[in-house]
């Protein structure tokens, strides 16, 4: 499918569906609405009064136009009222555009649509990513690929003409978000450590970037004790991914983003029971996901900002040289861990990746990980929770999830909390009580970072959506990458 910019006038675009969207309120039709509705014979004021039309956010009315008309079908999507108006609620709007153009089968689809904020290259990019998102279909698992599939050829931007720039970077976004749903949606027998890797290795070499894949001899050098004893009742192999994007000249900032690398996980001998969702747990490489799609998108868009990509991936499994609930590990940074539960397996793996992500003297560190139900319990299925110390790194932070449109909400670091890791035996348990579950969880991943400025993201909800939810769903959502490429691109 490819996006095309133009500044034909609406009266004279021809195609299959014209999409038109207004405001709330203000669904009057005059100045060239009113030609149009002229031009196919009172069918968008029909459509309009028959419909109840309002232009309430993301309603959408469509009808035919006659047979052999230039346009085929008009729809109308609603922008909710001009006050509330974001560049996020393009991106919804295109979306729910893209949608109806699937189901009707529509080959070229134009899209009249108002700038936000006198903004024609931020508008540019929010529709042209929202459209694109809403008409991934993943087909890799079907036997017929061609199944549901979109046959929308083209998008056609009416009033873009020049906006070139803002599209190319819309869809390198677009393929870093993509590349993250795959290997999201991407079931356990397909997408393993190795297989992780790989992916890795290709984005490396197809992108230019740098990378190190440390293997678990290395790893065992590296007194990765925490990382290893999750990998250690695998039979497949652990793998430690570092991918690095070098600016020409000097960077101005250094960042790390890290990210949860489970391809599995089966809650090891605390397994998952009934009812835990564990046939879902192959979800649990989100924040890897999130990273190596990021990687992905900010190897193209070419920042001056270096950037390190960390993942420390495994499967937490079950067999005889699996940990014993109780074991004592030691991490890379000399600490014990009594593994009081082995199901909280993610900060087992993200200590050892955040103490050698800390060693790296960088500006800052974002992790991201799909690392507690109680997090979901919390804030629900659409929105991350934020942890940090940092309140400079808050603000960036959310500041990139208001640009994205990637929700999140930040949460307290409690530090009275630590008391519920507190181990009688080694230096702290890895699970405390379920109250305040997600907020131990990022206090026990905080006594790993010592020297960089850190945030931590629980994205166990927003990972996946059961259901259409704007661009996203139903299914692997990609969340994270387009907030991370937004906040790496600031300042
Ligand atoms: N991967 C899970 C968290 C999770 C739950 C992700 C639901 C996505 C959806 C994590 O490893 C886990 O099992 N967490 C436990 C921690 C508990 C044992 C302290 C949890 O949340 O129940
Ligand atoms: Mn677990
Ligand atoms: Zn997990």
């Amino acid at each position: 499918m490819a996006i095309q910019l133009s500044d034909q006038p609406l009266l004279e675009w021809a195609g299959d569906s014209l999409a038109i969207a207004l405001f709330e309120d203000a669904v009057e039709l005059t100045g060239e609405l009113a030609s149009l509705d002229e031009k196919f014979a009172g069918i968008l004021k029909e459509l309009i009064t028959e419909e109840e039309f309002t232009g309430k956010v993301n309603s959408t009315v469509f009808a035919r136009v006659s047979a052999n008309s230039p346009v085929r079908k008009i729809i109308l999507v609603g922008l909710g009222k001009n006050e509330a108006f974001k560049v996020e609620t393009l991106r919804r709007a295109a979306a729910a555009v893209g949608r109806i153009a699937k189901k009707q089968k529509s080959k070229v689809l134009g899209l009249s649509f108002p700038l936000w904020n006198n903004d024609p290259t931020a508008s540019a990019q929010a529709i042209a990513e929202g459209v694109q998102l809403a008409l991934y279909q993943d087909n890799r698992f079907k036997s017929d690929p061609e199944e549901k599939a979109s046959q929308v050829e083209t998008v056609e931007l009416l009033g873009f003409a020049g906006q070139e720039a803002a599209i190319n970077k819309a869809n390198q976004i677009v393929s870093g978000v993509i590349l993250a749903r795959q290997l999201v949606a991407a079931p356990a027998n397909s997408l393993t450590p190795i297989t992780l890797a790989e992916t890795a290795e290709q984005i490396a070499k197809d992108h230019g970037l740098q990378i190190q894949i440390l293997e678990q001899e290395d790893c065992e050098k590296l007194g990765m004790g925490a990382f290893l004893g999750v990998a250690q009742a695998s039979d497949l192999p652990p793998k430690f991914i570092h991918l690095t994007y070098k600016p020409e000249g000097t960077p101005k900032r250094k960042l790390a983003i890290v990210g949860k690398g489970l391809t599995f996980d089966s809650g090891g001998l605390n397994i998952k029971g009934a009812g835990s969702g564990i046939e879902t747990m192959k979800i649990d490489m989100g924040g890897a996901a999130a990273t190596l799609g990021a990687a992905k998108a900010i190897a193209q868009i070419k920042p001056d900002t270096e950037v390190h990509f960390i993942s420390a991936v495994t499967e937490n499994m079950i067999s005889g040289h699996a940990m014993h609930p109780g074991d004592i590990l030691t991490a890379s940074n000399g600490k014990t861990i009594e593994v009081n539960n082995t199901d909280a397996e993610g900060r087992l793996t993200l200590a050892d990746a955040l103490v050698y992500t800390d060693k790296l003297g960088l500006d800052a560190i974002v992790d991201l990980a799909t690392l507690t139900g109680a997090n979901v319990i919390a804030l629900g299925d659409d929105i991350a929770g934020l942890y940090t110390p940092d309140d400079a790194l808050a603000g960036q932070i959310e500041q990139a999830a208001a640009d994205s449109g990637e929700k999140l909400w930040r949460m307290p670091l409690e530090e009275k909390y630590f008391e519920g890791l507190k181990s009688g035996i080694a230096d702290m348990k890895n699970t405390g009580p379920r109250p305040g579950g997600s907020i131990t969880a990022a206090l026990f991943l905080k006594q790993f970072v010592k020297d960089t400025p850190w945030a931590h993201l629980d994205i166990a909800g927003p990972v996946w959506a059961d259901k259409e939810n704007g661009y996203n769903g139903p299914g692997a959502t990609g969340y994270g990458v387009r907030l991370l490429v937004d906040w790496v691109l600031s300042e």
